[in-house]
C-alpha cells in the first residue's frame, strides 16, 4: 500500500457531522480510514438525516472508536495525514492532556509522537479561556488548529458554499490538492 494515499478521519460530537461527511467525499480515491465517536453519532442524529451507513459509504475502513487495538492505533501504521473534523471540547480537552483511551485520542497521541500531520477543526462559540488553553497546549505539541470559521472574501452564498470553503482549507491542510473552494484572487 502507498501510505501516501492513506488518510485518517475522526468525527467527533461537535456541532458540524456535515463537514466530515463532505471531507470525506473530497477524499474519493484516497483510502480512507474513519473512526466516528459516540458523541458524533449523537450529534448526527440531531443535525443530520445521516445515518453510519452513509459514513460507511465513504470510507474504505470503519473503526469502532474503542477499538484500541486496531492497525491504526500504532506507531508503524505510516499515513499522509489525520484530521478530526468536527473536533470537540472533549476530545481536545482529552488530546491536551496527553489521554488516549479511545482510538481517536490514540491516533491523535501516536500522531504526535511521530510527528505526523494532524489537523483539528474545533468548533464552539464564544470559547472559554480552557478551551483556548488546550487548543494553545495541542498547537505548541504539533497539532494544526483549523477552527471552523469560514471566510466571507469568497462572497458565500449558500450554506454549501460555507461548509466547502471550511473543507477546501482542510484538506490543503492534509496536505491534499483540492479545488472544492474558490481562493483568494482566483480567476
Ligand atoms: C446536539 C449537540 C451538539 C453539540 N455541539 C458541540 C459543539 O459544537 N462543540 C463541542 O465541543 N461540543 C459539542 N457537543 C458536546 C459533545 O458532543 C460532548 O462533549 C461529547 O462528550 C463529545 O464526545 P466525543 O469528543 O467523544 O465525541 C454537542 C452535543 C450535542 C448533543
Amino acid at each position: 500500500m502507498n501510505w501516501d494515499k492513506r488518510v485518517l478521519v475522526g468525527v467527533t460530537g461537535a456541532s458540524g457531522t456535515v463537514l466530515a461527511m463532505r471531507l470525506l467525499t473530497a477524499l474519493e480515491g484516497y483510502d480512507r480510514h474513519l473512526i466516528v465517536s459516540d458523541g458524533a453519532k449523537r450529534v448526527m442524529k440531531a443535525e443530520t438525516e445521516f445515518s453510519m451507513d452513509d459514513f460507511r459509504k465513504v470510507s474504505e475502513h470503519l473503526y469502532d472508536d474503542s477499538d484500541l487495538a486496531a492497525p491504526i492505533s500504532s506507531g508503524s501504521f505510516r499515513f499522509r495525514s489525520f484530521a478530526i473534523i468536527p473536533c470537540s471540547n472533549t476530545t481536545l480537552a482529552r488530546m491536551a492532556s496527553g489521554m488516549a483511551d479511545t482510538l481517536i485520542t490514540r491516533v491523535a497521541a501516536v500522531s504526535l509522537k511521530e510527528r505526523r500531520r494532524m489537523v483539528l477543526v474545533p468548533r464552539e462559540m464564544p470559547l472559554s479561556t480552557i478551551y483556548i488553553e488546550n487548543m494553545l497546549k495541542i498547537s505548541q505539541a504539533g497539532a494544526i488548529v483549523a477552527p471552523a470559521m469560514p471566510g466571507y472574501y469568497t462572497k458565500p452564498k449558500t450554506v454549501d458554499d460555507m461548509i466547502n470553503f471550511v473543507v477546501s482549507r482542510v484538506l490543503d491542510l492534509m496536505g491534499i490538492d483540492n479545488d472544492v473552494s474558490g481562493r483568494w484572487m482566483d480567476k
